[in-house]
């Protein structure tokens, strides 16, 4: 995470300026041009070869890219044996643990296919920037492991797949949200659709705060908030320790999207208005409404140390931290953080034990013969 608490923006480039380069690096070759200087590198709007990952200018972009890989894990290392017999058993989990678990692997479900979507399909086209791209397609690996994981579930536990995956269609709750992020992203799935202009680029900032931002950055913590709950009290701790790789990778996620905005607000001061401020502010409590709204759908009463008060406490609390993060005034009152278990969930390292329940003997590409 780069510290933007001190940066000034400053243009780099004349504002307005229409792309002048190839921004997809699948149109003709130049031949003979000359040759890229970190300078011209920007992260919207390409003036520079997009083929070129060297000479790195975000030096942020390729380390979250490094981070990534090092986190490298897959669902199926996680043993499911203790979940599957506490969610056959009769008395293991109560009706409203039920509900939620249920209710939170169906907005998870569709959600990271959602996220993976528009990473592929809306960010990937206009972010012009090599670093940056090569970290989105570790991302968009990334997300389809948590797909994975999703389907690993539905599998060990023998959960109706067309209900889970038709939740975010059939819940109220799960659906409010989904469109919510999707009316962000709709027009930049527009084959028309370019940036180059200041209401072309808000549009494409609107959609990085959405899915970053809130998506990955307020709704899912909760999300990470309900499971690792129940994993604290020995219930579903296979599903929790497979959400802490997840909560891992999406943190990184989280804040790859905050330093690609703050870098576009750094270099198109332009585009960050008082009014789009405002409005980027208005977003983030829109959207934790709607997760107050959730919270009350999956946890109509609540139980041990987890209810829907407390989810949008949390919310209040994370969505003034994202503000911070973004340079934003607070949007909600002061709120004390109800969950501080969950920056220690954050940090695999302090789990001493978290590795020793994988798997280790699995196959990696090393290890492959061809005989
Ligand atoms: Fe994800
Ligand atoms: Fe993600």
């Amino acid at each position: 995470m780069l510290d933007w608490s001190d940066t000034k923006p400053a243009p780099l480039h004349p504002a307005f300026a229409p792309p002048a380069s190839d921004a997809t690096g699948l149109g003709a070759i130049a031949r003979g041009a000359a040759r890229v200087t970190v300078d011209e590198k920007r992260m919207i709007n390409a003036r520079a070869d997009v083929n070129q990952l060297l000479p790195l200018k975000y030096k942020w972009a390729w380390e979250k890219y490094l981070s990534g890989c090092n986190n490298h894990w897959m669902p199926t290392e996680v043993s499911m044996q203790a979940d599957i017999a506490l969610w056959k058993s009769r008395d293991g989990l109560t009706e409203d643990e039920r509900r939620m678990l249920k209710r939170n692997l169906g907005f998870f479900a569709a959600a990271e296919s959602l996220v993976a979507n528009n990473i592929v399909l809306a960010i990937y086209r206009h972010l012009t920037n090599p670093e940056c791209r090569q970290y989105l397609l570790r991302q968009a690996f990334e997300e389809a492991v948590h797909t994975h994981t999703f389907q690993y579930i539905v599998e060990s536990l023998g959960l109706d797949e067309g209900e889970l995956f038709n939740m975010y269609r059939e819940v109220p709750s799960i659906t409010d949200k989904a469109a919510w992020a999707l009316k962000h992203t709709q027009r930049l799935d527009d084959p028309a659709f370019q940036t180059g202009t200041p209401e072309a680029d808000q549009q494409f900032l609107r959609d990085l705060v959405a899915f970053y931002v809130v998506f990955e950055g307020m709704w899912f913590y909760t999300g990470f908030a309900q499971i690792l709950s129940l994993g604290r009290r020995n219930k579903m701790v296979g599903i929790a320790e497979q959400y802490q790789y997840i909560l891992r990778d999406e943190s990184i996620h989280l804040n790859f999207g905050i330093d690609v905005i703050n870098q576009i607000r750094h270099e198109n001061p332009h585009l960050w208005t008082p009014a789009f401020q405002d409005e980027v502010r208005s977003m983030l409590k829109d959207a934790a409404e709607l997760e107050a709204a959730y919270g009350r759908d999956t946890m109509p009463r609540g139980f041990l140390g987890l209810n829907a008060g407390l989810c949008e406490q949390y919310m209040h609390f994370i969505a003034n931290r994202r503000c911070a993060q973004l340079g934003l005034a607070s949007v909600f009152a002061e709120a004390d953080n109800p969950f501080p278990w969950m920056s220690e969930a954050m940090d695999l390292k302090k789990e001493k034990n978290f590795f020793e329940t994988r798997v280790i003997e699995y196959q990696n590409g090393g290890a492959l013969t061809w005989d």
